[in-house]
Parts: C-alpha cells; sequence; structure tokens
C-alpha cells in the first residue's frame, strides 16, 4: 500500500570524504571532551592524530570491545566518570560497539546503572539528559553514526537490548574513507553485508516511507556493486569511499525504520552461537526476501528497483551473491538444528523488530 501520509526525520550534520578527519577540531569547537576507541595500535596513532588537531581529551577510553555487554559498559561509565566528567561533547571513533558505547556514555552520566535501569524497567528517562556525540565510524556497516540508538548486549542473560532515544542521534558524523582502508577482508565483508541487511530490512518493514525506501534502494544497489570488488581489493580508496557511502545510505534509510526479521532472528545466532552481527542478520535475507516477494505493492516495487522484475530469482542470486563472498546461507551451516531454527523464527516474529516486518508470518511458518 501507498503511504499516504508520511514523515523522515534524521537531525544528525554529515561530514562526508577522504580526509575529513583534519575537520574534527572545527566540529569538537573547543569543548572538553572523551575519546572512545579501541585498543589496538592503529587506534592510538589516529587518536593522537585527533588530540593534534583539536585540544586534547579529558580522558582516551580505549578498550572497546566488539559487542559491548553490561559488563564492558559499566567499567567504560567507570572510566568516564573517573576521567571525563565535565566532558560537553563525546567523540567515538571505531565501529559500531565503540559508537553504540559512546552513546551509552552519553545517556549514563558516568553510571551505567542509569542506562540499565531504563532498559529493563523502562523508568529513569528523565535522568538522562544525553550529550552530544561525534561519530567517526571505521567500518562501512552499522550505520550507528545517524541512529538515534544503540545495541546493549547481556551476554549473561543471553539477551539483547537497544537504547533508543532521540537525543541519541549523533550531532556529527564524520565519515573519512581513509579511515577504512586497513579493516581486513572479513570484518569488511561482515560489515558491509550489515549495511545490506540495513537497506533490505528498511524496505521490507511496516515504517518503510519514500525517502527511507529511495536511500535503501541505492544503498543496497551499490552494496552489490561494490562489495564483491572491495573483498579483493581492500586497498582501493575508491572502493572504501563507494562502500563508507552506501553504509551511509542504509543508515539514513533505517534510521527512521528500525531493522526487521532477519535482525531480529540474528540476536539469538550471535548469542548463542557467537557468529559475527554482519553474518547472522544477513545469511538468513534470501529466505527473507522469499517470505516477502508478493506480500506488498510497495515493497515488491523497491525490491524490482534492486533485483529486477522477477524476485525469485533474485532471491537465487542474492544467495550466490552471499555464497561468493563465503558466506554460508543455511541455518545448519551455523550448527542450528531444525527445532531450533522454527523456535528462533517464532520468537524473531514475535519480537520487537520482527514486529515490523511486513510479511505474513502464515507464509514464513509454511516454509519452515
Ligand atoms: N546502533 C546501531 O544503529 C547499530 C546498527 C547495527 C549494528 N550495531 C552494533 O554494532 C556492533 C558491531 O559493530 P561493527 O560491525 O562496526 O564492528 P565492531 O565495532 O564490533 O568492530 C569489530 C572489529 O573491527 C575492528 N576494526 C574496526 N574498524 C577497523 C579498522 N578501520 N581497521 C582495522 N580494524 C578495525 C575492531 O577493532 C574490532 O575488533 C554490534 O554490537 C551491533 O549490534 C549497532
Ligand atoms: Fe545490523
Amino acid at each position: 500500500m501507498t503511504a499516504i501520509s508520511w514523515s523522515y526525520h534524521n537531525p544528525t550534520r554529515i561530514t562526508f570524504g577522504a580526509g575529513s578527519i583534519a575537520r574534527i577540531g572545527e566540529l569538537v569547537a573547543g569543548r572538553p571532551y572523551v575519546l572512545v576507541t579501541y585498543g589496538q595500535p592503529v587506534f592510538a596513532e589516529i587518536a593522537g592524530r585527533i588530540a593534534r588537531i583539536s585540544p586534547k581529551p579529558l580522558t582516551i577510553i580505549d578498550n572497546i570491545d566488539t559487542n559491548p555487554d553490561f559488563q564492558d559498559l559499566t567499567s567504560a561509565c567507570h572510566s568516564f566518570l573517573k576521567n571525563g566528567a565535565n566532558a560537553e561533547v563525546i567523540v567515538a571513533l571505531g565501529g559500531g560497539s565503540v559508537i553504540d558505547t559512546a552513546k551509552v556514555l552519553a545517556a549514563a552520566d558516568g553510571d551505567f546503572q542509569n542506562v540499565q535501569r531504563f532498559l529493563q524497567t523502562g523508568e529513569n528517562r528523565n535522568e538522562m539528559n544525553c550529550r552530544p556525540v561525534i561519530a567517526i565510524p571505521t567500518t562501512a556497516g552499522t550505520g550507528s553514526e545517524v541512529t538515534p540508538w544503540a545495541t546493549v548486549w547481556d551476554s549473561q542473560a543471553k539477551t539483547k537490548y537497544s537504547l533508543n532515544l532521540p537525543e541519541l542521534f549523533p550531532e556529527h558524523a564524520l565519515i573519512d574513507p581513509n579511515l577504512m582502508l586497513g579493516l581486513p577482508r572479513q570484518l569488511t565483508i561482515s560489515t558491509g553485508l550489515d549495511a545490506l541487511s540495513h537497506a533490505l530490512e528498511s524496505i521490507w518493514n511496516v515504517n518503510a516511507n519514500p525517502v527511507s525506501t529511495a536511500f535503501a534502494i541505492n544503498a543496497a544497489t551499490q552494496v552489490f556493486e561494490t562489495l564483491p570488488a572491495l573483498a579483493g581489493d581492500l586497498g582501493s580508496l575508491e572502493l572504501r569511499t563507494l562502500m563508507a557511502s552506501a553504509a551511509l545510505y542504509s543508515g539514513l534509510a533505517f534510521s527512521n525504520t528500525k531493522t526487521a526479521l532477519a535482525h531480529s532472528l540474528s540476536y539469538p545466532v550471535t548469542l548463542n552461537h557467537g557468529i559475527p552481527h554482519g553474518i547472522a542478520c544477513s545469511f538468513s535475507l534470501p529466505m527473507v526476501m522469499r517470505w516477502i516477494a508478493g506480500a506488498d505493492q510497495d515493497c515488491d516495487a523497491a525490491l524490482v528497483r534492486i533485483f529486477g522484475d522477477d524476485l525469485m530469482a533474485g532471491a537465487d542470486r542474492l544467495d550466490a551473491f552471499l555464497l561468493e563472498l563465503g558466506v554460508a546461507i543455511k541455518p545448519g551451516d551455523y550448527g542450528i538444528g531444525k527445532d531450533e531454527w522454527r523456535n528462533i523464527v517464532k520468537s524473531a516474529l514475535a519480537g520487537d523488530r520482527g514486529r515490523n516486518f511486513l510479511g505474513d508470518s502464515e507464509t514464513v511458518f509454511a516454509d519452515l
């Protein structure tokens, strides 16, 4: 059904281009800040450059691990309180794990309990006066640089939360493809597929609107054209630039729709089988596409723009695209048995993101 009325909103300012990291001083604008990044030497080197361009940060929190969980975030909040409590802005240099940690720090005011209580009970909303975040992505995937939420993992309880507050749209996304040149092949592929998943998930989504869909078509087409070539030519600044913009467009798309079924399916696959987010949320895309094809006119029209008139043949090409990148497409390939998969699908459809899926659950169940 064509949306008769809709709205689109994204307040994040964007600066894009190779070398744009040189503008960080201008964006910080003399405000005391905390820098959040990973511990590897390459990030210490970039952090050093940032500290030379802008004033030195109050502190650098540089022990961010992938998929930040309650324990990691408690420790990051502790470091923030100790040395960075006067920060007026938080600069995140890294992928989704770093940017999402920065968003939690922005909301927590030095005490992760503030955020945890809100996530688990919905209470405490008024206590969260979020500080602004400047996001400098070093992966081309999550789109977190232009979304208002952070994924928070509870690895002990095997569950995942989304901290979602309109104030968490980053103040600025500074996207410099030069910073992505060193991303290894597997991470380039998995993060690139996360971007593809965001684009497609924003199309087969009850919240889709003409602007989000236009961004998504552009993003998905660009990922298909770029990712295989980039996987074979990791040092190409031209291809890194195309992937960075594809990830940005898909971020702009799903910043207004959230994700849908493939992401809902992915969380137990990551939590229980240790599969990286970008693979977990993309291996099911061809099957989700077969479940949605023919279900909604607008959705079909958007998918046709990407895959051509025959959507079932398009889903077969999506299978081939993933397999060529070395990504297995069957749940069994990830150690997930038939019964477990059936349960995952059942709870994914009922889950927060699963309910965004435009398709019909009967069609899904009939296929299991
Ligand atoms: N907030 C959102 O909108 C959103 C959307 C999707 C995913 N996520 C979350 O983001 C997280 C995943 O983020 P990610 O996929 O960007 O990866 P990540 O931030 O977890 O990083 C993965 C690895 O890549 C390395 N790395 C990153 N950039 C590099 C570079 N330029 N050179 C060399 N190594 C580099 C890191 O050191 C790390 O080991 C997950 O927790 C996921 O749930 C958030
Ligand atoms: Fe994702």
